[in-house]
């Protein structure tokens, strides 16, 4: 691997006597793009939280480039601008056209001048194939095209790492196949990725590395084709079989000595 530029190390999170997380140790090199996938509850928002210091973990450190953001000293804002977070909602402004959500950030918080911040915005809106998108205003634009406005406005603060949450779940499906055309280029131009998603296709074709979590724990990590492929722990058979066929799924829960016989 190359020179890691995400590294946890024995995370822990707890919420009050929910101990969600129970000692995470992963590394992810610079420009490797690495799944997080698992059931529902295992603790893959809250990893990817604590990863951008939106949650603070209980136990733990994690670095990025080097740096501890877990150290108490660290400029928690100077962090944040190094990771680029992607959220299953959008969260634009409605009331901003899409140039506006796109330079506000970068004013506010890097203290870009107008004329810049409009030359970022437009890059950025380029580079997820929405430059004729640039007075629209939220409203106007399709679920996949606002997730795309949202991962433009990340990228233009110039972030090092990205970070996904399940970028496409709230979006009809055919709009989810450009949202990850727009993350797999990112992929191909070399930006570190964490991604959690339940699209296995993706995670197979683009993803260095699949990390299976379930109860806060990291069950098992490998190529796409071996984790997705050739599980090596029941917990993933069980989870992918689920996800593959929710019908089979439904039929081993009645007959658990069948669970994971039956993946292909
Ligand atoms: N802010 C919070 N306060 C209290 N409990 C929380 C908080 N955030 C998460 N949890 C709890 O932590 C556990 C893990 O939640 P998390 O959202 O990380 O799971 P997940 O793997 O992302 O699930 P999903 O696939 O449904 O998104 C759950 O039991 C959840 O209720
Ligand atoms: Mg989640």
């Amino acid at each position: 691997m190359s020179r890691p530029e995400i590294r946890v190390q024995d995370l822990h999170k707890s919420f009050g006597d929910n101990h969600v997380l129970r000692g995470i140790d992963l590394e992810i090199g610079q420009g490797e793009v690495v799944c997080v996938i698992g059931p529902s509850g295992s603790g893959k928002s809250t990893l990817l939280r604590c990863v951008n210091l939106l949650e603070e973990p209980t136990k733990g450190q994690v670095f990025v480039g080097g740096t501890e953001i877990t150290d108490p000293d660290v400029d928690i804002d100077a962090v944040r601008r190094r990771i680029g977070m992607v959220f299953q909602q959008f969260n634009l402004f409605p009331h901003l056209n899409v140039t506006e959500n796109l330079t506000l950030p970068q004013r506010r918080v890097l203290r870009r001048d107008k004329a810049e911040a409009a030359k970022i915005a437009a890059e950025n809106l380029a580079r997820v194939g929405l430059s004729e998108k640039a007075d629209a205003y939220p409203s106007s634009l399709s679920g996949g095209q606002q997730q795309r406005v949202a991962i433009a406005r990340a990228l233009a603060m110039g972030p090092e790492v990205m970070l996904f949450d399940e970028p496409t779940s709230a979006l009809d499906p055919e709009l989810v196949g450009d949202v990850l055309a727009v993350m797999r280029r990112l992929a191909t131009e070399g930006m570190t990725m964490m991604v959690v998603t339940h699209e296995m296709t993706f995670a197979r074709e683009v993803a260095d590395r699949v990390v299976f979590m379930d109860g806060g724990v990291i069950v098992e990590e490998g190529s796409p084709d071996q984790v997705i492929g050739s599980p090596r722990h029941e917990r993933t058979r069980h989870f992918l079989s689920r996800l593959l066929d929710p019908a089979m799924a439904e039929v081993e829960e009645e007959t658990s000595d069948q669970v994971g016989k039956s993946e292909s």
